[in-house]
């Protein structure tokens, strides 16, 4: 049996991607699934946390025993976490949020007309929840954790943006055509703010959810 070294804490875990809309029947999305978000809840309700899961576009079935709060947008997601994090021991950002959103959105669906080109689509920036989360600490001693998806220099711009957030571990994964996104296995390292470096060997994303919660245990407050 799983010991409920969790228990007594509250845990924010977001998952999904966020999709930003054009107009009523189009958006700008990403291939993200939801299955690491949707492990790191699971795991925490195993191991007897209470867990608030903010979703965003997953088709995953509800982890059981979690509060499950479904958004659409990133400003949807970010709303959603601010309010789960305001009494929540650790925030795991584990969604892939749009860094743009259109910055306009079109009422009605957008025609194509003969001899007309298309606008091209302006965007503007998301807020960055993360960094948010990280720089306000809605409770002291709340753990804060980032994932980052990088296709080259993978520890150098990982440690960058642990920085650059703010938070306390990031999970940093190698992505390319085939890797992580929507897979069931992936491998990844957990940079902590305090130096230390955690290799986690490729394997499946329940085992990963388990090392991010043994890296999150001993930094809680
Ligand atoms: O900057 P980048 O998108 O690579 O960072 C990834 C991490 O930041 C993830 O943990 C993601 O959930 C979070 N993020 C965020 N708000 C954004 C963009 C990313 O919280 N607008």
């Amino acid at each position: 049996a799983t010991t409920p070294d969790l228990a007594g804490r509250h845990v924010v875990v977001s998952a999904g991607g966020t999709r930003e809309p054009l107009d009523p029947v189009r958006f700008l999305g990403n291939r993200s699934s939801g299955k690491q978000g949707y492990a790191l809840a699971r795991a925490a309700v195993a191991r007897g946390a209470r867990v608030t899961l903010v979703s965003a576009n997953s088709e995953l079935p509800d982890p059981a025993g979690a509060d499950v709060v479904k958004v659409g947008t990133a400003v949807q997601l970010r709303e959603a976490v601010l309010k789960a994090a305001a009494d929540a021991d650790a925030v795991v950002m584990a969604a892939a949020v749009a860094d743009f959103r259109p910055a306009r959105y079109v009422t009605g669906k957008i025609k194509k007309r003969d001899g007309v080109e298309p606008e091209p689509i302006a965007l503007v920036r998301n807020p960055d929840i993360l960094a948010e989360i990280s720089a306000e600490r809605a409770r002291p001693g709340q753990v804060v954790v980032g994932f980052a998806a990088e296709t080259d220099d993978v520890l150098a711009n990982g440690r960058a943006k642990l920085a650059r957030k703010g938070c306390d571990l990031l999970v940093v994964n190698e992505v390319g055509e085939r890797k992580t996104f929507g897979a069931a296995e992936s491998e990844a390292v957990v940079l902590a703010a305090d130096g230390t470096e955690t290799p986690v060997p490729y394997g499946p994303k329940e085992a990963l959810a388990d090392t991010v919660w043994d890296l999150v245990l001993p930094r809680l407050a």
